[in-house]
């Protein structure tokens, strides 16, 4: 007789997903990449800069972050009353390892009057040394906010900080980092799906390359993105250019459109990571627990509610 556990099927992991989050009091928040079975089952699906403003308000005891390091971490940076678990201890970013504290340090000191500009893609420490934090829905308005020609140290992603310097005009000084998914999108590969696809439209993240989003009709963050297609009427097609999770969002909201992926390559693998087992463990077992050291937390905080309050001033919503 076989007596190995039995692997449970979806169904079955989706009801004790369901009994363990009311237990526990926890809601689900999911990133627009995650696995569509992932976003599905989440409470709220959104880009950086609404699950932030999500997990800075909600009422759960627990945010069970479906996503990667830096997302759990700014949730804790942000509720530290409660407790925020990432399902997958090693999801991590590639783009915020290219900056760590002592690098920033270091580059305040070379440019003692520059005013610190980080992407919420960055680890709590690296935020810790910031003035103020952004996200890719509310980059160019936090770097236009900068008053006056201060040089501006953009940290980490040189994609994202270009395209903001060329939408504001503003004295950036870019930092040597990208989304390693992003930067792979070539004008190569936007000219073939284009050739393939004439009559669509493309939309493409700001983390891909300067040369690359010269060929976007429109440049936005994931639910920036989201948005647009909405707008646009029943019919349309599209190139995306982003991580490929976002399509299922895309297409389940938009039936009446059509969705292409500008390239089979645009796979983020840390986002793809979490499976609906790791949900149920991680409410079950109450793992993995995101810690910020106290003395951190609280000069990260500084520079994300300097962004999120900038943010709610300028009355910036995606949806
Ligand atoms: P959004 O904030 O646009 O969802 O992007 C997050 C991200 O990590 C992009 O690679």
């Amino acid at each position: 007789m076989n007596d190995l556990p039995k692997d449970l099927t979806s169904q079955e992991l989706l009801q004790q997903i369901g009994r363990l989050k009311k237990e526990r009091e926890a809601v689900i928040l999911a990133h627009n990449y995650q696995p569509p079975e992932i976003q599905d089952l989440a409470d709220f699906t959104g880009d950086s800069l609404e699950l932030s403003m999500i997990a800075a308000k909600t009422p759960a005891k627990v945010i069970v972050f479906c996503g990667v390091q830096f997302m759990g971490e700014t949730a804790a940076i942000l509720s530290p009353d409660k407790t925020v678990l990432l399902p997958v201890l090693e999801a991590g970013c590639t783009l915020a390892d290219y900056a760590t504290a002592e690098q920033l340090r270091e580059a305040k000191k070379k440019y003692p009057n520059a005013i610190v500009v980080t992407y919420v893609n960055s680890s709590a420490e690296v935020k810790a040394e910031t003035d103020i934090c952004c996200t890719s829905a509310n980059a160019i308005q936090i770097v236009e906010s900068i008053e006056g020609n201060r040089p501006i140290l953009f940290v980490s992603d040189y994609n994202l900080g270009h395209y903001a310097a060329k939408k504001t005009g503003k004295n950036i000084i870019l930092w040597n980092g990208c989304c390693p998914t992003h930067a792979l999108l070539s004008p190569f590969a936007i000219a073939k799906a284009k050739k393939k696809w004439p009559e669509a439209q493309v939309i493409m993240h700001p983390e891909c390359k300067p040369e690359t989003l010269e060929l976007a009709d429109f440049v936005g963050s994931t639910s920036g993105m989201l948005k647009y297609a909405k707008s646009q009427p029943a019919g349309a097609s599209f190139i995306v250019g982003t991580e490929v999770g976002l399509l299922h969002r895309l297409q389940k909201e938009n039936p009446d459109k059509t969705f292409h992926p500008a390239s089979d390559y645009l796979i983020c693998p840390m986002m793809k990571m979490t499976t609906l087992k790791n949900v149920k463990d991680s409410l079950e077992k109450m793992q993995y627990v995101v810690k910020v050291p106290a003395e951190i937390r609280l000069k990260a905080k500084a520079a994300v509610d300097a962004m999120l309050q900038y943010t709610a001033s300028l009355k910036i919503t995606t949806k």
